[in-house]
């Protein structure tokens, strides 16, 4: 790979540890994926952020860098954690993992990231411009960002992310060439327009391509359908970037006349919804996987407006950022008749497993991790027919 002279004084440790463990790994991932040089990056976002999943070494990890001085030097903004910072409690989380979860929080702060703590900083404080290079993890976001706005980059894990985000420089391969970003085949899309819709849409289209890049017909997202079909995609399958014809900024670059056709239509729906939905017993529902916009807090309060939640045995979790709740007033003061409208965290990395066996979600994504990360039996429907059995 050919380095400047300023990355490889980087490489030899002549500014600090961090930034040569950072500039080490990243330049090893370009060597595996055939890189031929480093680029600037605009921003970066990092997952790895619940104590639930990084653990111990994971906390020892970001110690390490921040004893060795690292520092981020792009806007970097940081995934869900495991907890509500403020109201971990109400979610059954004990005094050492809140412990260790704040620990992990100070630390990404102390390193100059913005500890935001959402899986859709698209819609506040990191939002790539077209054609940017950036460095994201978290499977949907970056699809989304990849498609939706067009800016590029690759599934990056939680430390090549934080490596990129503190060198300001990713390598470059994959999604950040054009080549790459080629559709491999197209989906003839026959859906309600629904979001859940666009849930098991995103679920049978992963499930039938695996890591390709589909192109969309028929189908008009807006932002929410965009993140909820990013999700799918990516949790069915590897997607991490997509078309949508007439809508996503790159569908207008391709000739796909001689790509393979696949229908997606009422059995393929059918068979995605089977695959989700394993239990019709729950004990919790949880909503805002990827996290609720303000649009959908709306729409959540409207539909929950005058109702009473009778079922008590079944508790409902909301998730957003911390920015989404302080914007919504009176939608969460509607919505915690029902549950809490937690912030910072979701249903997949919060420890739930100790707490709940059987969970409902309207999201595609989280009936695929729910029972793979957190041991539950998952049911997977839309809003309304989930709320409706609490009433
Ligand atoms: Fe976000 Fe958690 Fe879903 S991080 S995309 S709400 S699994």
């Amino acid at each position: 790979m050919d380095l400047t002279r300023a990355e490889l004084a980087v490489l030899n440790g002549e500014e600090g540890e961090g930034k040569q463990k950072a500039m080490e790994l990243i330049t090893a991932l370009g060597k595996i994926y055939g890189a031929e040089n480093l680029i600037d990056i605009t921003s970066a976002h990092l997952s790895g952020a619940s104590y639930k999943t990084i653990g111990d070494g994971g906390l020892k990890y970001l110690e390490d860098m921040v004893s060795g001085n690292a520092k981020v030097s792009v806007n970097s903004t940081l995934n869900p954690v495991g907890m509500d910072r403020t109201r971990w409690k109400e979610m059954h989380i004990t005094e050492e993992f809140a412990e260790k979860q704040n620990r992990i929080i100070e630390l990404y702060g102390k390193m100059g990231v913005k500890t935001t703590c959402s899986c859709t900083p698209y819609v506040g404080p990191n939002v790539p411009k077209f054609k940017d290079h950036v460095a994201w993890a978290e499977s949907s976001a970056l699809s989304f960002v990849n498609s939706f706005i067009g800016a590029r980059t690759n599934r990056e894990g939680g430390p090549g992310a934080l490596a990129a985000a503190i060198l300001g420089k990713t390598a470059n391969y994959g999604l950040h060439l054009d080549e790459n970003r080629k559709p491999t085949a197209v989906i003839d899309a026959d859906i309600d327009g629904s979001i859940f819709s666009y849930s098991l849409l995103g679920q049978a289209v992963g499930m039938a391509i695996g890591s390709g890049v589909p192109y969309f017909r028929n189908i008009r997202p807006e932002v929410e359908e965009a993140k909820t079909l990013s999700a799918a995609m990516a949790a069915s399958g590897s997607v991490a970037l997509y078309h949508a014809e007439g809508v996503t900024p790159e569908a207008k670059n391709f000739d796909v006349s001689d790509l393979e056709t696949i229908h997606i239509g009422k059995q393929e729906l059918q068979n995605a919804y089977d695959k989700l939905n394993k239990t019709d017993d729950i004990q919790l529902i949880a909503i805002g996987c990827p996290h609720l916009t303000e649009k959908e807090m709306h729409q959540i309060a409207s539909f929950l407006k005058g109702k009473e939640k009778r079922n008590k045995d079944i508790e409902i979790w909301f998730c957003t950022s911390a920015a989404i709740r302080d914007k919504c007033p009176d939608d969460v003061r509607i919505m915690e008749r029902f549950g809490p409208v937690l912030a910072d965290t979701c249903m997949v990395v919060a420890p739930i497993e100790g707490s709940f066996e059987r969970t409902g979600t309207n999201s595609a994504k989280a009936g695929n991790y729910l029972p793979t990360l957190c041991s539950q039996k998952a049911m997977c429907r839309d809003i309304s027919a989930l709320m409706e059995m609490v009433m």
